[in-house]
């Protein structure tokens, strides 16, 4: 670490579908009510993703644009671009290579971050140590999920809970003692089974079979991972607090992962911590994966919940088993000033530039693959003859033959 080095969010960001599915929605496709549904979990709707609009890359660059425009800063100066998700646009390659060539980030690395819905956290940890050690100034951080498209729609267990969305910050260097001051990462694989997408991996590759037994759907055994929940939010939360340096009644707002308002509620309880510093929005998004912290903290920001010089812990649990808390003190003053309209045109033609580039350059790289086929450059001036040659000779009759 750099001495007198720290790392602080300076803008972020959310985005989520349009379509709204409601529990009255799901009771007429599976056998539930919206009573159940909100008493076992405090949700009411979530979003859902439509057609090739929402994808879990495009949903990340609209998030990523926002917490751009709001940390003023423009995406070549961005260092690393990391995409936190379990339903990535594709296996290979990564989310946050496509997120980082539509933001024009060119300077930037980019890779995926598996840790279930803690990703988002394990990225903000890795981000922290990236910054204050120097490697770099300027990271993007983004989970984004499109978990309707893993969901049985026929499993009562699952549908309930999930929703798609991406939220997004930026962090970037700052001089001051503020911004992540301390992380807490954990993991216990032998319970990976409780939450699972057995199919479509190395272990159980794709098949006829496995799409029929359906398991290309999320399997979760709801209890185990509620127990598990209650445990390790309350002791995530005190082990951040602790390595902060701080006491619990010195936090006064709590972020936590939204997969059940039962699990946040027992968490408060056993922090001895009043609801009020519970940021809850499940009723809202559902549960959105690694999507949902982010989220959480820009609705946080928006209703004013958060000034400067707060206190705050972030902490999540998922699919691994995994768990991760971060506590954060509020660098930026805040409501943040709005940027001025010219700037804020400016940034909007940028990202439209990028978005022109990335059609173009992917344009050029197909067309110049068609001419030059698979052997690429080698020898490409005797390719580029040979099927010049063939093209004439097939569609350009020789005129002795017409005579
Ligand atoms: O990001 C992490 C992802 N996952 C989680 O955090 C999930 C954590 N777990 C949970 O949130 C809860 O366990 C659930 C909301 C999934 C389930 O709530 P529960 O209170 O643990 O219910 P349960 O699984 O114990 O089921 C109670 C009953 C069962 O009926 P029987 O066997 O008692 O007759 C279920 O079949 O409720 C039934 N049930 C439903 N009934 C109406 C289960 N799902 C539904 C439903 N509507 N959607």
């Amino acid at each position: 670490m750099s001495a007198g080095r720290y790392a602080q969010i300076t803008g972020w960001g959310m985005c989520v579908p349009d379509h709204v599915v409601t529990n009255e929605d799901l009771a007429c496709t599976v056998e539930t009510t919206d009573d159940w549904i909100y008493s076992h979990t405090g949700i009411r709707q979530r979003c859902v993703a439509q057609g090739e609009r929402d994808t879990t890359a495009s949903l990340a660059t609209r998030a990523g644009r926002n917490a751009l425009l709001v940390a003023d800063l423009m995406p070549s100066q961005l260092d690393l671009v990391i995409v936190a998700t379990v339903t990535p646009e594709y296996a290979f390659p990564a989310t946050a290579c496509c997120v980082q060539d539509a933001l024009g980030a060119s300077k930037a690395g980019a890779f995926d971050l598996s840790a279930g819905c803690s990703g988002f956290l394990y990225g903000l940890s890795l981000a922290t140590h990236l910054i204050r050690s120097g490697e770099a100034n300027h990271i993007l951080i983004i989970g984004s999920e499109t978990l309707s498209r893993i969901t049985d729609w026929k499993d009562r267990n699952t549908c309930i809970l999930f929703g798609d969305g991406a939220g997004a910050v930026v962090m970037s260097a700052c001089p001051q003692p503020c911004g992540i001051m301390a992380t807490v990462l954990g993991s216990d694989g032998s319970g990976r089974d409780a939450l699972v997408l057995p199919a479509g991996g190395s272990h159980c590759p794709p098949s006829i079979q496995t799409v029929s037994n359906g398991d290309h759907f999320i399997k979760m055994n709801g209890r185990e991972v509620f127990r598990f929940a209650s445990t390790i939010i309350p002791k995530a939360t005190e082990d951040v607090v602790a390595r902060a340096g701080w006491r619990a009644s010195d936090v006064a707002l709590v972020v936590p992962h939204q997969a059940n308002a039962r699990i946040i509620e027992a968490a408060a309880k056993r922090l001895n911590l009043p609801m009020e510093k519970f940021l809850v929005n499940i009723d809202r998004y559902g549960n959105t994966s690694s999507a949902s912290i982010p989220i959480a903290l820009c609705e946080a920001i928006d209703a004013n919940r958060i000034r400067a010089g707060d206190k705050l812990v972030l902490v999540g649990f998922g699919a691994g088993l995994t768990w991760a808390a971060a506590a954060i003190e509020w660098g930026m003053p805040m409501p943040l000033k709005p940027q001025s309209a010219p700037r804020r045109l400016l940034a909007n033609a940028r990202f439209g530039y990028a978005t022109l580039r990335s059609l173009v350059t992917r344009a050029f790289h197909r067309a110049y693959n068609g001419v030059l086929g698979p052997e690429g450059q080698e020898n490409w001036r005797g390719h580029l003859r040979e099927r010049v040659d063939r093209w004439r000779h097939a569609h350009i009759t020789p005129r002795h033959k017409k005579e």
